[in-house]
């Protein structure tokens, strides 16, 4: 995590300058110590209820990353075939990885099953598809969509009425007409509402749902509460409580197995909750642009390597670690991709000149993972910082990466 000393600012023990005069910029810089801090609070809140801790990998795909995780004890939830194929690359276990998919074909549903993954279903079509193919001889879940509206932004929120997630709760009687009809053997229920949620009551909700569905599939073995868990992005922000959900939920439990005599485990699959606050993005500025109402600060990085302010109108922490000791003025934090990519508006830094390097922070989730090209710009390299050691875990672009796979054709 990026802190003052004062030799200047550091992540971790690595002073920020340091990483830059090493790697360049713009960089993403991840904190392994506080990933695996996340890691364990996760595991201590939810200790009660039999908890399996599956890391979201399309908040951040980079395989050391996921290799760390899968040291410290986490397992991994894969929306693609392709990050199936890179968990099981770092040594997950087919056991260990739930494919929730969104709006895929059967074909990729069934390599899933070939490789021995758990598979979770979304609508009433596939699973229609899969009693057909497989009837009772492989397992799947059931991703559900309980009508529940939650967090704090509609784009990101995937558990509501008009959203394309899940099966609706309503469908109940077709689900039981198909799973009849093909002795589909239903192993796990999963809701996840989206993300950012600090509600207590969203988690509640949802277990009410979940345990109420599970007493009518005898087979099913865990629940699924997704992701959603938030952390702070900025100072007085509320980070959901997941001591106090776990402490209701491990009562749930509880009463789950004394009415049943069922036994269930909790599976959760945070993504930003791990990686969101480890991660930071290093970018120079470029040009202090001095308009008559706005000065604008001009990096060299922008929505194509953090598409989140752009996208969710996200607020990420922006701050100057060349001038500590400056006076504070205000700017406007602009990407130099021709767009209006504002990556942030009317922040306080200390005074900024070009040259400078600014720390965007809360860059691990979601932000490597969504990078992108555009303009023909090189995706930043990627390092972790580990065991006290920066090693780079990804290169830079170059060229040949932009040119690859393009068929230069006679014209
Ligand atoms: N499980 C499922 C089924 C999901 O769809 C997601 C996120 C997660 C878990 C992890 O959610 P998290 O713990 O990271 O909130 N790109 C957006 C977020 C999209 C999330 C997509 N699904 C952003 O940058 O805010």
């Amino acid at each position: 995590m990026l802190h003052i000393t004062s030799e200047g600012f550091k992540i971790q023990d690595v002073s920020v300058n340091n990483l830059v005069h090493q790697f360049g910029t713009p960089l993403y810089v991840y904190d392994g110590k506080k990933i695996i801090e996340q890691l364990k609070k996760l595991q201590t809140a939810f200790a009660g209820c039999d908890v399996k801790v599956k890391f979201a990998a399309k908040a951040l795909t980079n395989i050391s990353i996921l290799k760390l995780l899968k040291k410290n004890g986490s397992g991994i939830d894969v929306v693609s075939i392709n990050e199936a194929k890179l968990a099981l690359k770092v040594g997950f276990v087919p056991s260990e990885i739930m494919f929730t998919s969104n709006c895929i074909d059967l074909v990729e549903v069934s390599e899933g099953v070939q490789l021995g993954l758990n598979i979770n279903l979304d609508n009433l079509s596939i699973l229609e598809q899969y009693g057909k193919k497989y009837g009772n001889n492989y397992p799947c879940c059931l991703r559900l969509n309980p009508s529940i509206l939650a967090g704090g932004n509609y784009k990101i929120s995937t558990g509501h009425k008009l959203s394309k997630f899940g099966i609706p709760i309503e469908q109940l009687t077709q689900i039981n007409e198909l799973i009849l009809r093909y002795k589909i053997d239903i192993n796990g229920l999963h809701i996840h509402t989206g993300s950012e949620i600090s509600d207590t009551e969203v988690f509640i909700k949802m277990a009410t749902i979940l345990f109420d569905w599970a007493k009518d599939f005898p087979h099913v073995k865990f629940l699924d509460f997704g992701g959603g868990f938030k952390v702070a992005y900025k100072a007085g922000d509320k980070e959901t409580n997941v001591n106090e959900i776990g402490s209701h939920l491990e009562k749930l439990f509880e009463a789950f197995e004394k009415s049943t005599g069922r036994k269930l485990q909790m599976w959760i699959e945070p993504g930003k909750f791990l990686v969101s606050d480890a991660g930071s993005l290093l970018t120079k500025v470029n040009t202090v642009k001095k308009n008559p109402t706005i000065t604008f600060v001009g990096v060299n990085t922008g929505l194509n390597h953090l598409i989140r302010p752009m996208m969710y109108d996200a607020y990420h922490e922006i701050v100057n670690v060349s001038n500590p000791e400056g006076n504070e003025h205000v700017y406007t934090i602009v990407g130099n991709i021709c767009e209006t990519d504002t990556l942030g508006s009317d922040r306080k830094l200390t005074e900024v000149r070009e040259g400078d390097i600014l720390v965007i922070k809360n860059a691990g989730a979601y932000g490597y993972s969504m990078a992108s090209n555009y303009n023909s710009r090189f995706r930043p390299a990627e390092v972790l910082i580990y065991n006290g050691k920066a090693q780079l875990i990804r290169e830079r672009d170059t060229l040949e990466d932009i040119l690859r796979g393009q068929v230069e054709v006679e014209i």
